[in-house]
């Protein structure tokens, strides 16, 4: 993909809501893409670079309009651990998005297409947890490393191949012949992915990364045992199933480890990590907010005309 740095400039000053700008979010997955895949020496690296700081200044001012749009709620947080904690899990049933109407009727109403159309928009906005992990872990302190490590090892099927989690989602999309291309992504999930890979990616944000992770671990059993209710509902079978139902369980673990090894030290240790750890959550339960409420959108109207039609 070609960008001449001049476009890219111009936007830069622009007013409006980068998280809802179709072209700049597919601008950035593409660059996301190339900038974390595994690549060699090119000859115009210098040109590279320039392009990169260009995007990454794009992406800062994308991830910045996230943060202003949570933070007076994000400031609420207190900043004692033991009251940061139960803050953060309220977040499972007060937090935006939270029991979106959206999944109970996944479970128990979606057409084979419709949840087609929902796992291809979910694939796409799935940044890949145990990579955005392995970023957030850099040069933390030991305890909330080495819970991180524990995390990543679940992730990694504990050393086996069949048991790895980015695979199992990988092979449920090839097996239904999901289309997770960018171009045929919504906005919205297309700005869920960019914004996880932004604050993990990022050093500023470290700690709005273990916030937005570690909000992914609490609320990810209520939608994803919805999501297996639905596929079984529809003849899927268990091996099709099982990134679904494994996550239904092991993250209510891995949630509960991520607040008491990794949350409640980090914000003893320092307090000012609090309001961070608040916007990460809040950002990411944001973009999730908006994909229900877009997803909702194209779905129940779709379901409209196919009524009128019928
Ligand atoms: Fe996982
Ligand atoms: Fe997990």
């Amino acid at each position: 993909m070609t960008i001449t740095v001049s476009t890219v400039a111009q936007r830069l000053d622009a007013p409006h809501r980068l998280a809802d700008d179709l072209g700049f979010q597919r601008r950035l997955a593409q660059f996301n893409s190339q900038r974390i895949a595994p690549s060699q020496p090119e000859n115009d690296w210098r040109g590279a670079i320039e392009y990169d700081a260009q995007m990454r200044l794009d992406e800062g001012q994308f991830i910045e309009q996230l943060r202003a749009e949570i933070a007076p709620r994000a400031a609420a947080a207190p900043r004692e651990p033991a009251a940061f904690v139960a803050w953060f899990a309220a977040l499972e049933v007060e937090g935006p998005g939270q029991h979106d109407s959206l999944f109970d009727w996944l479970a128990e109403h979606a057409t084979d297409a419709q949840m087609l159309w929902f796992l291809r928009q979910e694939v796409a906005g799935e940044a890949g947890f145990e990579d955005l992990l392995a970023y957030t872990q850099v040069k933390m302190p030991v305890r909330a490393k080495l819970e991180m490590a524990r995390n990543f090892w679940d992730e990694m099927g504990r050393g086996r191949r069949n048991g790895m989690h980015g695979p199992m989602l990988a092979e449920l999309a090839a097996d239904l012949q999901l289309d997770a291309s960018i171009d045929g992504s919504v906005v919205e999930a297309l700005s869920l992915a960019n914004a996880m890979l932004g604050l993990a990616l990022n050093r500023r944000y470290a700690y709005h990364a273990v916030g937005a992770l570690g909000i992914v671990e609490q609320t990810a059993p209520g939608r994803v045992a919805k999501v297996a209710a639905g596929l079984a509902r529809l003849g899927y079978s268990t091996r099709q199933r099982i990134y679904f139902d494994l996550h239904s369980a092991i993250d209510l673990r891995h949630s509960a480890s991520w607040n008491a090894e990794i949350i409640q030290p980090l914000v003893a240790a320092n307090p000012d990590v609090a309001s961070s750890i608040a916007e990460g959550a809040l950002m990411r339960l944001s973009c999730g907010a908006r994909c229900f409420e877009r997803y909702r959108a194209d779905l129940w109207r779709a379901r409209a005309v196919e009524y009128a039609s019928a």
